[in-house]
């Protein structure tokens, strides 16, 4: 595996792999790799000639008070993890090299942006979309791989990718959970061990609202006082949003059908953890 700092670099090296006709498969991350980033690892290698993975944890999506400065890095430990699934190349660019200074270009996916995760954290999307338009361009893939664990993240690229007509393929991939049904998330180090207990909150709760559906309860006001109920019996727990919305506009629904997203966001002590479910056929 090599690794690539300089935009440059990586433009000329991508180019170099698209002229012997091979695919690009990329996975952009903020690093502190775990199973859930691995699995979209996996499918790159499993689909695509090449897999390229970015680490760059971008200054640009975080809010004053948010935990740009905390976010956990380790590149050697990630290194060796992408080494080790087989990856070909590593893009890990310098803040500095991405926003040089006198930087001015943003991008926003309006309407989109300001629902769910957008209220509580204004221009987060924004960061989001500006770092990934400027990743596709500098890698060039053909197909990039999501998580579905940021469901509105992925709804938010795809919606950009087809506005820009970028012409990439975005592949939405499973929730990977601990054991014990835990999403998968870089932030779960912050968590101490009564924290890391409390959080199962999330899960349970969706995993309540999963049985309350499976028995016939259509009513999202009925599911959402549940899951409410339930997070609010967690002592630790300090609820963000729990919302039941429609999979393509993220606006509230009434009653529960295919496609429906139900979404949360928990404080869990300081920590802000997310999890949701799609609600299938
Ligand atoms: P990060 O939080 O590092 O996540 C990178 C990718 O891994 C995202 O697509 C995310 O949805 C996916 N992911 C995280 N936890 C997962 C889990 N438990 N199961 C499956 N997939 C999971 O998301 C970002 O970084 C950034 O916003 C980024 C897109 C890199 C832009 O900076």
């Amino acid at each position: 595996m090599k690794t690539i700092c300089a935009p440059g670099q990586m433009i000329r090296a991508s180019r170099g792999i698209r002229a012997k006709r091979k695919s690009v498969g990329f996975v952009p991350t903020m690093g502190y790799l775990h199973e859930g980033h691995l699995s979209l690892v996996r499918e790159s290698r499993r689909i695509t000639d090449t897999t390229i993975v970015s680490i760059f944890v971008n200054p640009a999506q975080f809010g004053p008070s948010e935990d740009f400065k905390a976010y956990p890095r380790d590149l050697a430990r990630d290194s060796a993890l992408l080494r080790k699934e087989g990856v070909d190349l590593l893009f890990f660019p310098d803040a500095k090299d991405m926003y040089p200074p006198g930087y001015r270009t943003y991008v926003e996916v309006t309407g989109l942006q300001d629902k769910l995760c957008g209220r509580t954290r204004p221009g987060h999307f924004r960061g989001v979309c500006t770092v990934v338009l400027k990743l596709f361009e500098i890698v060039k893939p053909d197909v990039a791989y999501f998580g579905q664990k940021d469901a509105q993240q992925v709804l938010i690229i795809k919606k950009m990718v087809e506005d820009l007509e970028l012409g990439i393929r975005v592949e939405a991939l499973p929730i990977i959970r601990e054991p014990d049904g835990l999403a998968f998330s870089s932030r779960n180090r912050y968590l101490g061990p009564e924290e890391r207990r409390a959080a199962l909150v999330l899960s349970r709760s969706l995993g309540e609202a999963k049985q309350l559906i499976s028995r016939g309860e259509k009513r999202a006001d009925r599911i959402i006082e549940k899951i409410k109920a339930m997070i609010g019996r967690e002592p630790l727990a300090r609820i963000d949003y729990a919302e039941i919305v429609d999979g393509q506009e993220l606006d509230p629904v009434r009653s529960i059908r295919e496609g429906t997203l139900i979404a949360l966001a928990v404080f869990i002590g300081k920590t802000r953890l997310i999890d949701n479910l799609v609600i299938g056929p």
